[in-house]
């Protein structure tokens, strides 16, 4: 089907483009409330929509971020989207986009040839300094989140993830617990390296047997799978990387007749909104979500204003959430 055009609704309406484009664009004083009656009728009846595309070449205010980030199924990152969604100002548009870590950089490029006006990126980034290169080259400014990596030219915000790690650890020691398991994902972020690394610290420090790690695939299928391996461990709790891959494990346990906390204690990692319903409810490392996501946007828009202004960092705290799948042992 031809998609109807400003041209179609001049014809319609008996009215010249420029006067469709006047009107359309909210600069009517001019024009008598017949011919705006004319062209709005003309316009329904034809169903015109205005191209957001051309008005951007045309030099209309509108911003397109392009939003990047690893997946749209963890509320994980969708609570980070719906905030920058319901944060983001009228003249912003934003374009999510999810992506592998192998496929970013042409993502990134695809984006940029399209017309964005900035990115947020919440992948990876593989070459950091050829990629800052690409884009100050075309202008583009752009914020990283979800990563820790500080190369000093790198607009971000971030948690820290190694005093997130310390809070899981110092909260199942304090409950009596001293052999302890990690579960982790095959592929390993950097962020996540500072979890563990936290965990790791402060059970070294407090003279506690070194964790076990096991790896697995980042989900719930992943979470649940390795459960034979915790339970052969003889571990007494366990620090899953993610409240994804926890809420695996607790359905693994309970498919073997175990239960969460009576035979294993149980700390996740994000908070994301499934951790206060579940039973038993899930103790976790609670990260700012909404925070990141607003901020995120915040920080974008700032750089595509003012370009020049200094590298940012924003770094916001973790804290625990204690529910009911972590209990006191002997
Ligand atoms: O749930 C997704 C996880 O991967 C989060 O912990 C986030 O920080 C990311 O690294």
């Amino acid at each position: 089907m031809k998609k109807v055009s400003i041209k179609d609704v001049a014809r319609e309406a008996g009215v010249s483009v420029t006067t469709v484009s006047h009107i359309l664009n909210h600069n009517e004083k001019r024009f008598s409330k017949e011919t705006i009656h004319k062209v709005m009728d003309a316009k329904e009846k034809l169903g015109y929509f205005p191209n957001k595309n051309a008005q951007q070449l045309r030099g209309s205010k509108i911003k397109l971020i392009g939003v990047l980030l690893p997946s749209l199924t963890n509320p994980f990152f969708s609570t980070i989207m719906q905030s920058m969604d319901q944060n983001k100002p009228e003249d912003v548009d934003l374009f999510f986009l999810t992506t592998t870590g192998k496929e970013l950089e042409s993502n990134i490029k695809h984006l940029v040839e399209r017309g964005r006006d900035g990115l947020v990126i919440g992948r990876l980034i593989e070459n950091p300094e050829a990629l800052d290169t690409y884009l100050k080259k075309r202008n583009v400014p752009y914020v990283v989140l979800d990563q820790s990596e500080d190369h000093g030219f790198t607009d971000m915000i971030r948690t820290d993830e190694n005093a997130g790690g310390q809070l899981a650890a110092e909260h199942l020691v304090e409950l009596g617990h001293r052999s302890m398991a990690i579960v982790q994902p095959y592929e390993m972020m950097t962020n996540m390296k500072d979890r563990v690394h936290g965990f790791m610290t402060y059970c070294q420090k407090h003279g506690i047997s070194k964790p076990a790690i096991y790896e697995t695939t980042l989900s719930k299928a992943g979470g649940a799978s390795i459960v034979p391996s915790i339970i052969e461990s003889k571990a007494t709790a366990v620090f899953a990387i993610n409240d994804e891959l926890a809420i695996g494990i607790m359905r693994g346990m309970a498919d073997r007749g175990m239960s969460v906390p009576n035979d294993l204690s149980l700390v996740g990692y994000d908070d994301i909104d499934f951790a206060r319903y579940i039973i038993p409810s899930l103790t976790t490392v609670a990260q700012p979500m909404e925070d990141i996501g607003a901020l995120a946007l915040t920080l974008i828009m700032k750089k595509i204003q003012n370009q020049g202004s200094d590298t940012e960092k924003i770094e916001l705290p973790n804290k625990l959430v204690v529910r009911e799948t972590t209990r006191r042992i002997n």
